[in-house]
Order: structure tokens, then C-alpha cells, then sequence
């Protein structure tokens, strides 16, 4: 069998996109369904970066425009809200010319109670091949990708409390991006350390990021109130930390999350003002972590409460307008290498 990756094949590869070095690599990117980060291949995870990186200039031309993925059809198909995602999965579709639908949960079929399965039925039926799907309930997305068949792609855009691959994905490039590291990923991320700040608990950003680093060894460590942080997260190989100042010493990069106000209805954190005290990053709490460290966060951000506005717009530390334009390019490779996959 040839090893030549299937993507070589297509015509729709524009000749102005130095992709060839990457399509002859000697890896076969089969995969038509990204779910999650836990079973990506770390060559997978190398080829997307490497493609992303490659695209990562169309939206910089004055016609961000290639015929890539010209006649596919990408549906968005959002039960949850979402600014960042969702309006990158679509400009990512539209810069490579696939025609993208945006199916309007709140004015769809669903709200009269159409089933997964009909909606399903619908995506095919309308010629879909690629579906990028959030949802509230963790596993859905798994759930949709029964009722699918095999040659439409599709992409889990954030379900629940469970997992968001194309984040995690855009996080790591936007990480290696601030180095300007050229070495694999593998030599890259080892000896780097990374703390996770907020609700690790309920963050599907987290655990993507959490299965997708620790397969090139970084380390990692997580921090919050036990609420939000219990200690079962040790068991997974990870340092649990209840005290920031601590967590983030040696720090290379510091990913705060979002902090869900909803949590301080049910009790799980005592006020923001003191979460703020306790956990909230800042330009005098992050001295303590190594002198070029990098802030990363997924947004949408609580200002004032999990990092304070200064350090967020400060360009010394933080890549967070990094990780909003690097979705783009992320997102663009997803659905280049998903939508052309041979799917074996
Ligand atoms: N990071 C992220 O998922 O943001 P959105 O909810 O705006 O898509």
C-alpha cells in the first residue's frame, strides 16, 4: 500500500499552496471524524499543525480566497452558543471557497423535537461533507457520528463538559507559534511546563488540552479550589494545586479558563471578588512563573475576575488574539485534511 498520503490525489490542492512537502510525507491521513484529541496519532497532530501553518497566510492576502475546497459543503451545526468557534469554523470554510450553511438551532426543526437521527438524515440528504457540531450534553457529537455514514466528515466543536479538540489543536499551535520553535513536537513540548487555571472541572478545554499534551510528554499541571480542581485529576498523571502562587512557578505557559459565573449559584465557589483574590492571574501574580511565560486564554474572558484586563492586553504575555486568528488556520487544515481523507 502506498504510504503517500490520499490528499495527493485530489485536484483541488492550489497551486499557490506550498502543501506538497506535506502531502508526501510518509504518513496516510486516513481520519474523517475529529472527536476528540484522546485517540489523534502524534503524527496526526504534526500534520495538522504543519498544514495549519501553511494556510495560516490566505486570510493575510488581499483575496483571502483558494478554490480548495471549492463545490464541498460545510454545515455548522450549533445547539450551543459560540462567537469564536463557530465563526471560525465558517470563515475557515469560506477562505478555502466551501459553500457553509449555518443551521440556526433556536429557528430549526429541533426546537418541534426533530430527533439526532433526523437531523442526521437531513445533513446527508442535503449533500453535507463536512458537519461541525457543539452541543450542551457530552457525547453527542460520537452520538451523531453513528447516523452518519462513513464519507462525511465531522468535527466535535465542543460537547458539554467533554471535550474541544479544534481549541486544544489551535492552543498547541499557538504555544509552539510564540517560541518560533521549528523542532517536532515531541522535542518542542518536553521540559515545558504548562498550568491550567479555573474550572478544570467542568472544562472541556482542559481535557482536550490535558489528553493532547500529555501524549508529547509535557508537564502539566492544574489549579483551582477543590470545587472546581479535585485531587481525583492526580490520576491521570497531572499536578493538582489549590494555590496559584504555587502552581504557576516555573511556568512556560498559563492557560486560564473561563470562569462559569453559574458555578457561584451552586455554590462551588464562595464569591468572585474572592476568586479573583485567589486565582485571578494578574501582572504581580505572574512574576512568579518563568520571565517570558505566555498567557493563553479560550474565551469568552471574565475581565476581572480569572485575569485581570491589563495582562490580557499586554502583548509581553498574552496570545489571546493569537489563539482567535490561529483558529482560523487550525480550522482551515481540519477541514482540508477531514473533508479529502480517504477514509480508511
Ligand atoms: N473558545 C470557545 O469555544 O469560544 P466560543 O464559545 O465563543 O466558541
Amino acid at each position: 500500500m502506498s504510504k503517500e498520503i490520499e490528499l495527493k490525489k485530489t485536484s483541488h490542492i492550489s497551486e499557490d499552496l506550498n502543501l506538497e512537502p506535506i502531502i508526501k510525507k510518509d504518513f496516510a491521513w486516513t481520519r474523517k471524524k475529529l472527536l476528540s484529541t484522546k485517540d489523534l496519532l502524534k503524527e496526526e497532530v504534526e500534520l495538522i499543525l504543519e498544514t495549519a501553518k501553511v494556510l495560516s497566510e490566505i486570510p493575510t492576502r488581499p483575496v483571502k480566497k483558494v478554490p480548495t475546497l471549492r463545490g464541498k459543503v460545510v454545515i455548522n451545526l450549533f445547539y450551543e452558543n459560540s462567537t469564536r468557534t463557530r465563526s471560525s469554523f465558517e470563515l475557515a470554510g469560506k477562505y478555502l471557497s466551501a459553500d457553509v450553511t449555518n443551521f440556526s438551532i433556536s429557528t430549526s426543526s429541533v426546537k418541534k423535537g426533530e430527533t439526532l437521527q433526523d437531523t442526521a438524515q437531513t445533513l446527508i440528504q442535503m449533500g453535507a461533507d463536512a458537519v461541525v457540531i457543539r452541543h450542551q450534553d457530552s457525547g453527542i457529537p460520537f452520538q451523531l457520528s453513528e447516523h452518519l455514514p462513513p464519507h462525511i466528515a465531522l468535527i466535535n466543536a465542543g460537547d458539554g463538559t467533554n471535550e474541544h479538540p479544534s481549541q486544544a489543536l489551535l492552543d498547541l499551535y499557538t504555544m509552539k507559534e510564540s517560541t518560533g520553535n521549528d523542532e517536532p513536537l515531541d522535542s518542542f513540548l518536553k521540559n515545558k511546563k504548562i498550568t491550567i487555571v479555573g474550572d478544570v472541572l467542568h472544562s472541556r478545554v482542559a481535557r482536550s488540552n490535558i489528553w493532547l499534551l500529555q501524549k508529547f510528554g509535557m508537564d502539566i499541571s492544574v489549579c483551582g479550589p477543590p470545587t472546581l480542581v479535585p485531587e481525583e485529576f492526580s490520576k491521570f498523571g497531572i499536578k493538582v494545586h489549590w494555590n496559584l502562587n504555587d502552581a504557576i512557578k516555573d511556568s512556560d505557559f498559563i492557560m486560564v479558563l473561563r470562569l462559569q459565573i453559574e458555578r457561584q449559584e451552586k455554590g462551588l465557589i464562595p464569591s468572585l471578588a474572592e476568586y479573583n483574590k485567589l486565582f485571578g492571574l494578574n501582572h504581580e501574580r505572574i512574576k512568579l512563573a518563568k520571565k517570558d511565560v505566555k498567557v493563553l486564554h479560550p474565551g469568552p474572558m471574565n475581565r476581572g475576575v480569572e485575569i485581570s484586563s491589563e495582562l490580557a492586553d499586554d502583548p509581553n504575555y498574552s496570545l489571546i488574539n493569537k489563539q482567535v486568528s490561529n483558529g482560523v488556520a487550525v480550522r482551515m487544515a481540519l477541514l482540508y485534511l477531514l473533508i479529502f481523507a480517504s477514509g480508511k
